[in-house]
C-alpha cells in the first residue's frame, strides 16, 4: 500500500534529538555526511518531496524548483537565504522560512571575536608562541592596536548590528551605524549608536563591522571605492555574507596598507579563498563559524523543523520569508 506519509529531504546532519521525532510523521531522507549535499543527488532526490529542509550551502535555484512538482515547503537552516530564488519559489506557491534571532548572540560574538583578534594580533600571537620565536618579553615587542575608546562603525543594523553595538559599550566604543532606514530614535539612544551616511561612517570608524543580508543591492557594497575611504589603520569585519565584499579589492587594498586589517569569517567564493589572501599576518580567517555553537546550532535546527512541520501541515510557518505565498492558497 502507498504511504500516506509526506517525503522531506534534510540536506545536512542535525541534532538526533531534533530529527527522530519527526520519523513517526515523515518518510524520510537525509545526508547523514557533515558536508554539503551532493547537487546532482539533491536535484534527482527533490522530485517525488514535499518538504525540504536545505542548509546554506545548497542552491535552490529554478533549475532545482523546475524537478520540484510536489515540494510545498523549504525550511532553511540559516537566518540568510540568499541560496534560494525566493522569486521562483514564490511563483510555485513553495513557503520558505528561515531561522532569525536564534543565531544572534553567536555571530555577534564571532563579530567581536574578530575585533580583538585583528587588532591585538592574537592568531599571529599565537602561531609566533607554538613556532618558539617568543624569545622575551620587551616594550616594544609585538604591539597591537587598543579596541576600548575607538569606533566601531556598524553597516546593517539588524539584530545581530545591535547585538554587536550592545558589546562594543563593554568596551566604550563609539559606535556609528549605517543602515536602509534609521531605526527608532528611542532605541538608537539605548543602543548609544549614531546614525551616519555609508561614506562617513568609513571615513570615521576604526573597525567597519558588516552586518546586512546579501541581495542585489548589498552584492560588493564594499569595494575599492569604500576601501579607499577607510582609515590606513581601520579593519574591516564580516560575518555576514562574503560577496559583500568584493574580495579581490579587498587584498589589493591589504597589500597596499590602504586599510589596517581584515577579520572574515565568510567569503566571496566560499569555501575557496581570494589568492593573496593567506600571505596577509594582518589578516584573520575563519571558516564560516558565527552561528556554530552547539546551542545555537540546535536551536536553528529545531527552528527550521518547526517551520517544516507547520507548512506541510498547511499552517503558516512562523518564519515565513515570502508571506505572500499564503495569499495564493
Ligand atoms: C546563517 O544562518 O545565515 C549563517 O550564516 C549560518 O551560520
Amino acid at each position: 500500500m502507498k504511504s500516506m506519509k509526506a517525503r522531506i529531504l534534510i540536506t545536512g546532519r542535525l541534532p538526533d534529538e531534533v530529527v527522530l521525532p519527526l520519523e513517526n510523521r515523515y518518510v524520510m531522507e537525509i545526508n547523514q555526511e557533515d558536508r554539503p549535499m551532493d547537487h546532482r543527488i539533491l536535484l534527482q532526490s527533490i522530485s517525488d518531496k514535499e518538504g525540504l529542509l536545505p542548509m546554506i550551502t545548497d542552491c535552490i535555484d529554478e533549475e532545482l524548483l523546475e524537478r520540484a512538482s510536489n515540494l510545498k515547503m523549504i525550511a532553511n537552516f540559516g537566518v540568510g537565504y540568499n541560496n534560494i530564488d525566493i522569486k521562483a519559489a514564490s511563483r510555485r506557491g513553495i513557503m520558505v522560512s528561515n531561522t532569525p534571532g536564534v543565531l544572534t548572540d553567536a555571530t555577534a560574538e564571532i563579530a567581536f571575536a574578530l575585533i580583538l583578534s585583528v587588532s591585538r594580533r592574537l592568531v599571529e600571537g599565537d602561531r609566533m608562541t607554538r613556532e618558539g620565536r617568543f624569545k622575551f618579553w620587551a616594550p616594544m615587542f609585538f604591539l597591537g592596536h587598543e579596541v576600548t575608546g575607538k569606533t566601531l562603525g556598524i553597516i546593517g543594523m539588524g539584530k545581530i548590528g545591535k547585538a554587536v553595538a550592545r558589546r562594543a559599550r563593554g568596551f566604550n566604543m563609539r559606535v556609528l551605524y549605517y543602515n536602509r532606514r534609521r531605526i527608532d530614535p528611542t532605541e538608537e539612544k539605548e543602543l548609544t549608536a549614531e546614525y551616519a551616511d555609508l561614506d562617513s561612517l568609513l571615513t570615521m570608524s576604526d573597525f567597519v563591522s558588516l552586518h546586512v543580508s546579501l541581495n542585489e543591492d548589498t552584492k560588493h557594497m564594499i569595494g575599492m571605492k569604500e576601501l579607499a575611504l577607510m582609515k590606513s589603520s581601520a579593519y574591516l569585519i564580516n560575518t555576514s555574507r562574503g560577496p559583500v565584499v568584493d574580495e579581490k579589492a579587498l587584498v589589493t587594498a591589504l597589500n597596499d596598507g590602504k586599510i589596517g586589517g581584515a577579520g572574515l569569517d565568510v567569503y566571496e567564493n566560499e569555501p575557496a579563498l581570494t589568492p593573496g589572501l593567506t600571505e596577509l599576518d594582518n589578516v584573520v580567517l575563519l571558516p564560516h563559524i558565527g552561528s556554530g555553537t552547539i546551542e545555537t546550532r540546535a536551536r536553528m535546527a529545531s527552528m527550521a523543523v518547526e517551520n517544516l512541520v507547520a507548512g506541510l501541515d498547511g499552517a503558516a510557518p512562523p518564519n515565513i520569508v515570502n508571506p505572500e505565498v499564503l495569499k495564493m492558497r
